[in-house]
């Protein structure tokens, strides 16, 4: 899927999570469809500024936390000073760890809840005064929001709850004629196999020997393959899609 190059033109972007993986290549694609100013946001300053660096002079990063009140207000502020508004919200900010039932303590729960339903919800709602009437916002499930997968029961259950915002947030939105949808990718080659998952370069080549057996495309997703659908939601394309979870997945859950 390709979008048309200057599509974005002119437009205002944030991405919550634009400092890796999916979130790194939505920028990239957003930049490369014409978008006036991407913001990217991260908790590692390092791995921002690597990302800034790559990305030029379009791209804004900002260290803020999902999950810390304080800091989505000052990444408001910080757009607001400069006179942004936004025209698309690519909440994309999570974490994947792995917590076995029966055994899962307390802060696991913390941790997982706070990042990927509190933070992604205090994100939108708090960039809500700053988004155009008429934008657009994409939230990142997962196929592991319609998925029992195994010692993810936390995880899953947090996708499950995006996924639900979005049906949720295009009906309270109506008015100011922001759709809201959520994007489900599939198994998607990032550095989240290593950081939460503490995947192995052995488990990884598992994990692919696995897929190409289960999933009908037989691999796994590069993070491009699932910005590209992203933008797609965002853009004027879209602009009778509201509510869905767009399944990327190379058919996994499909069939
Ligand atoms: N990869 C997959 O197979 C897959 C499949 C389905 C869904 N997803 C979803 O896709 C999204 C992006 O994941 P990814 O695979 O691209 O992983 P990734 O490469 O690890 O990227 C995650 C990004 O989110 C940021 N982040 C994590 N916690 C944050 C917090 N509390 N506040 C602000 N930023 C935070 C990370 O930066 P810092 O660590 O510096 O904060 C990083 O920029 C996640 O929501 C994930 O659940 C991934």
């Amino acid at each position: 899927m390709s979008v048309p190059a200057h599509q974005f033109n002119d437009q205002i972007i944030l991405i919550t999570g634009g400092s890796s993986g999916i979130g790194l290549a939505s920028a990239r694609a957003f930049i490369a469809a014409g978008a006036k100013r991407v913001y990217i946001t991260g908790r590692s300053a390092a791995k921002l500024d690597q990302a800034r660096e790559e990305l030029g002079n379009k791209a804004v990063a900002i260290v803020a936390d999902v999950a810390n009140q304080a800091d989505l207000n000052r990444l408001h502020n910080d757009i607001q000073v400069r006179g942004d508004k936004l025209d698309v919200l690519f909440a994309n900010a999570g974490i994947a760890i792995r917590n076995q039932f029966g055994h899962t303590a307390d802060n696991e729960y913390g941790n997982i809840f706070d990042t990927n339903v509190k933070g992604l919800f205090f994100t939108v709602q708090t960039l809500l005064p700053l988004l155009n009437d008429g934008a657009s916002v994409v939230l990142n499930a997962s196929i592991a929001a319609s998925l029992g997968m195994a010692n993810l029961s936390l995880y899953n259950a947090s996708k499950a709850a995006v996924r639900s915002f979005a049906r949720s947030w295009a009906t309270d939105l109506k008015d100011r004629k922001i759709r809201v949808n959520a994007v489900s990718p599939g198994v998607t080659r990032t550095p989240i196999m290593e950081n939460g998952l503490g995947m192995s370069e052995q488990d990884i080549a598992n994990f692919s020997a696995y897929l190409a057996g289960a999933a009908p495309i037989g691999r796994m997703a590069h993070p491009d393959e699932i910005a590209a659908p992203v933008l797609f939601l965002a853009s004027k394309a879209a602009s009778y899609i509201n509510g869905v979870e767009l399944s990327v997945d190379g058919g996994l859950t499909q069939v």
